[in-house]
């Protein structure tokens, strides 16, 4: 019994088609997902791999059915067919993959648009932080904002991120807050404005799927929303120098309970007073605040001393 080519054709092009399916879906190729932002940009790389498996499917199933079954049988020494051209089936596969990359274009398109790509600084009664530590006013021109449809009317959290050979440093303007990892609620909008205090570095979180270049001189912002709690690796993506691998910080999302307390305990200490602190800086005590200890070990009033001074 001979079955007809064009079933064989439909059974095959229905095999690819479920296996390239689901394929797509459970490549395992991405590590988690952190935040809505992560969701979509998976939802174009599933698309994709669901498009590539089909296509690597159908060109090496082909090339390996035509290395067998057009083989060379012993003592064949005829030539092949003279086939010159075929426009049906060159417009064919020209229009195929141009149909492909336009449906790629605007789906990713409409992803960064999603991200904020287009818009990067959010607008909100909080005005994003565009002081370098220099003090100087920073054109934010580059990077990514957040999701619409997360933000809400939450203000931001602001955190400065410095990138520096080889270390990632945080600053909290709001709490004053300098810290070597980064820690963010969960569900709170987060906008990063990401400098670089020597050479190029890139910011880098796989999980949030996203990435970013610290360029000295020109501040880059970066919004994101995690929704999904844990500790994720920050990595710089950018060949700086011979300790490149070794920057590395931690980013951890963490409940709003658990944020409190990381704040609350690692606020600098707003009023210092004198009696407990250990190291103090004379240069910010007047010269009777800062001998008046000794003095006093030495039997030596204030008034004296103060009258010793003015002669
Ligand atoms: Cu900084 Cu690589």
């Amino acid at each position: 019994m001979k079955i007809p080519s064009n079933i064989i054709t439909l059974i095959v092009g229905v095999v690819i088609t479920l296996i390239s399916l689901w394929y797509g879906q459970n490549h395992g190729l991405m590590p988690v997902a952190a935040s809505y932002d992560a969701t979509q940009v998976d939802g174009i790389f599933n698309f994709m791999m669901t498009i590539a498996t089909g296509l690597f499917l159908l060109v090496e199933g082909t090339l390996v059915f035509c290395l067998i079954k057009f083989r060379r049988r012993p003592n064949d020494q005829t030539d092949g067919p003279p086939i010159e051209g075929n426009v049906p089936l060159e417009i064919f596969w020209t229009a195929i993959p141009t149909v492909i990359v336009f449906i790629l274009a605007l789906y990713s398109f409409e992803v960064y648009n999603t991200m904020g790509g287009l818009d990067p600084v959010i607008s909100r009664d909080t005005p994003p932080q565009q002081i370098a530590m220099d003090g100087t006013h920073k054109q934010v021109a580059l990077g990514i904002g957040t999701s619409v449809e997360e933000s809400g009317d939450i203000a931001p959290l602001m955190v400065e991120v410095q990138g520096m050979q080889y270390a990632w440093i945080f600053t909290y303007p709001e709490t004053g807050i300098i810290s070597g990892e980064l820690h963010v609620p969960k569900n709170r909008p987060v906008q990063l404005t990401i400098a670089a205090t020597d050479v190029l570095h890139a910011f880098w979180v796989p999980q949030l799927r996203l990435k970013q270049d610290a360029i000295p001189g020109r501040d880059a912002t970066l919004a994101f929303t995690a929704n999904r709690e844990g500790d994720y690796p920050i990595i710089c993506a950018e060949l700086c120098g011979a300790y490149h691998g070794g920057m590395k910080s931690v980013l951890y999302v963490e409940d709003e309970e658990t944020y409190a307390q990381w704040e609350e305990t690692n606020k600098p200490v707003q009023e210092a007073s004198l009696d407990e602190t250990v190291a103090v800086n004379p240069k910010k005590l007047s010269d009777g605040e800062f001998l008046s200890p000794y003095a006093q070990e030495m039997g030596i009033h204030k008034e004296i001393l103060a009258q010793v001074h003015h002669h």
